[in-house]
């Protein structure tokens, strides 16, 4: 994760990351980057991770499936929003190539405490560590956060306390559909970049328009994440299949046009974030 991020942060393009909700998601994002010759990161949302299997499973598909699929391209999977600084030691533990541990509803001292135990424990064991300042709003796989902006001296205080190799600072953006326009701190990410020398992360990645993405990696956001746009592909396109084939029940028909779908979402946010051709 270290070396995808640096130098998508150097040449000023960024690489995006995927939630996966099961094997297809899994085979789609693997596939479509190999397709694109594109670098590219798989998450796991904490609450996903027990609904999936858990870390084991989850770590032991992604690596034999990029070894099925011959997947050479730059390929990590990453604990998306871990809740606790146990979770993020059971990702380590399991295989997993880079945590982000979520404090952004602790004191900013205990975020950065547990920060890092997370940074001391993963990096002895080569894994990276990605933690928010603010909060991202919206809700994910059933975990409801308010919207609070980054204040721009914790950002400050985080990275330089604890040598995360990411910081996801919180300025407007939410996960889920936006309600109303986005409204993204511009001017603090400006002033972010100016300070920190560390790649920044975009959570609440679908519904942002090209132009503010663009914004977003000129200001040094060199992650962003995505999981609502796939998912809304996927299930428009299930809806539809069967309304329109009421007949149909077997499931590689009921899902196909679901993953032409998934593959064909994923290419053109490869493309959108300037991964494409990247690896
Ligand atoms: P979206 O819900 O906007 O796709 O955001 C996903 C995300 O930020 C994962 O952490």
């Amino acid at each position: 994760m270290y070396n995808i991020l640096n130098d998508a942060f150097k040449k000023r393009y960024a690489v995006p990351q995927f939630n996966t909700n099961g094997m297809i998601w899994m085979e789609s994002i693997l596939k479509t980057a190999k397709k694109c010759r594109a670098p590219v990161i798989v998450g796991t949302t904490d609450k996903i991770v027990d609904q999936l299997g858990g870390f084991r499973l989850l770590a032991q598909t992604f690596r034999l499936m990029k070894e099925e699929l011959n997947v050479t391209v730059p390929a990590v999977l990453h604990l998306d929003h871990g809740q606790a600084v146990e979770r993020c030691f059971e990702a380590v533990d399991a295989g997993y190539d880079s945590v982000m541990y979520d404090g952004s509803k602790l004191s900013i001292e205990d975020n950065v405490e547990n920060t890092k135990r997370v940074v001391e424990y993963a990096h002895r064991n080569g894994v990276t560590v990605e933690a928010e300042v603010g909060s991202v709003g919206g809700t994910e796989d059933g975990v409801y956060s308010d919207m609070l902006y980054a204040d721009l001296n914790e950002c400050i205080q985080l990275v330089q306390e604890t040598s995360i190799d990411s910081l996801a600072p919180a300025l407007g953006s939410v996960h889920g559909k936006y309600k109303g326009e986005p409204n993204l701190g511009f001017k603090e990410m400006e002033k972010l970049r100016f300070t920190l020398d560390i790649p920044f992360v975009l959570h609440g990645a679908s519904g942002i328009s090209d132009e503010e993405l663009e914004k977003t990696i000129s200001y040094g956001h060199a992650k962003i994440n995505y999981n609502t746009e796939l998912n809304i592909a996927w299930s428009n396109a299930l809806r539809k299949n069967l309304m329109e084939n009421p007949e149909l029940h077997n499931p590689m028909e009921v899902l196909q046009p679901s993953k032409d779908a998934l593959n064909q979402t994923i290419e053109k946010v490869i493309k959108r974030t300037g991964a494409y051709q990247q690896a």
